[in-house]
């Protein structure tokens, strides 16, 4: 689905070239790794027993990007990476991100040899390795006063209760980086899944990719605000099977009912449309119901309504990853950039044709057309053969007819 040739070519070359002193950051060069050793990025360590994607890479590194400015902005990081796996994360956050110290912590106490092997090339004052449960390493740094810039938690499943225990542990300011493997419920095939988790009603429609993405950040949302803060999303990535928000916590509340709130899909048409809190009880398809069918449509929610973005750092994101030479990683986030402020849901191409009785549309050429049409139109970052616009449906199927 996100598979277009930049993702491919995030995931499957994400590397600084080797050797390239002008692209990427400057870390000591390791000889060619063996066989059995994984390189990404700038690092090379070796896997064992340990869970690792080479898919999720990207995620990786974005990350790094979004590291490096942060330490480069504060002159001072620090990283609490509570599910570490392999260690690939503390590494390239030393090693790249350059960031000052990592407390890289993995559940499973059977990859010390392999972490502690990973982790040899860098100063041991630089990170703490230890083997416990994430829960108490974030309510351990709650009960510190142990706070951290920036707290990775890539969990499998479900982000409860990692998100919510992970607030314990973050400085007011700093950056969360929330994980989700639980596609299954939030693309609603698993209604009772997503009320427990997310406190919400995930609904199958043709745009649950992005929905995924706002199930994560308001169920972070939601629960910073009961403790009366707010986080603000920096980047949102979903890669095919993951949903992933970098979101920075702050003190003034971001939750509203502006920016949490419902998603309403009219099956009879096709129209999306956003619903607000004091409307539900009188929604109504604003859309052709020249045809049969219901004109009520169903409702996923409440999640995230706001921006999935944070454009300035999007845009010094960018601009790093273009020195480095990273295009595919500089090509996604130009992507991310171009949908901030757009609906938060969008129309595949598949869809599109279905319902226009014809063709798949081009993409390029449909966007451009709404676009001379006066409408906002972009390719979603969640799936590439879809267009996002703030155009109703009705006109996105004249157009692409039109462009028959
Ligand atoms: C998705 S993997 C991490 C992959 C790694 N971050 C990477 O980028 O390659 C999740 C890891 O978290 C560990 N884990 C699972 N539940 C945990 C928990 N409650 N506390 C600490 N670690 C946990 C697992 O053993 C596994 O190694
Ligand atoms: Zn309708």
């Amino acid at each position: 689905m996100s598979g277009d040739t930049a993702d491919s070519l995030a995931h499957a070359s994400p590397t600084h070239p080797a050797g390239s002193s002008s692209l990427g950051p400057r870390v000591p060069r390791s000889p060619s790794p063996l066989p059995h050793h994984q390189r990404e990025g700038q690092v090379t360590f070796t896997v064992g027993d340990a869970f690792y994607r080479r898919q999720s890479a990207l995620a990786r590194d974005l990350a790094v990007l979004v590291a490096t400015l942060e330490k480069q902005r504060l002159g001072h990081l620090r990283v609490l990476d509570a599910m570490t796996g392999s260690g690939v994360r503390p590494l390239r956050y030393l090693l790249e991100a350059g960031v000052d110290w990592v407390w890289a912590n993995e559940g499973n106490p059977e990859l010390a040899d392999t972490l502690h092997a990973n982790l040899a090339p860098v100063d041991a004052t630089r990170y703490r390795l230890t083997h416990e449960d994430a829960q108490a390493v974030f309510f351990r740094c709650y009960q510190e006063r142990d706070f951290y810039d920036l707290v990775d938690i890539d969990n499998f499943g479900s982000p409860n209760p990692h998100t919510s225990n992970a607030l314990w542990a973050a400085k007011i300011g700093g950056l969360l980086y929330l994980t989700s493997t639980d596609a299954r419920s939030t693309s609603g095939h698993d209604p009772e899944r997503s009320l427990r988790i997310y406190g919400a009603s995930a609904r199958s429609h043709p745009a649950v990719h992005e929905q995924g993405l706002r199930l994560l950040i308001g169920h972070a949302a939601q629960t910073a605000a009961a403790r009366g803060l707010g986080i603000q999303p920096v980047f949102s990535l979903f890669t095919g099977q993951v949903h992933r928000a970098m979101v920075r916590l702050v003190k003034r509340p971001t939750l509203s009912s502006h920016t949490y709130g419902f998603l309403g899909y009219c099956h009879t048409c096709g129209q999306f449309q956003t619903v607000d809190w004091r409307n539900l009880g009188r929604v109504i398809c604003p859309g052709d119901h020249s045809t049969e069918g219901s004109t009520a449509p169903t409702l996923s929610g409440p999640l995230w309504l706001g921006d999935l973005h944070h454009g300035p750092t999007l845009a010094a994101m960018t601009a790093l990853a273009e020195t480095w030479g990273w295009s595919a990683q500089a090509n996604r986030l130009n992507r991310m950039a171009a949908e901030i402020s757009l609906p938060p849901y969008y129309y595949p191409l598949g869809e599109l044709g279905r319902r226009g009785q014809h063709d798949i549309p081009n993409r390029d050429h449909l966007i451009a057309a709404l676009q001379t049409q006066g409408y906002r139109a972009s390719v979603p970052s969640c799936d590439p053969q879809a267009i996002k616009t703030d155009a109703p449906l009705y006109r996105c199927l004249t157009l692409a007819r039109d462009l028959r």
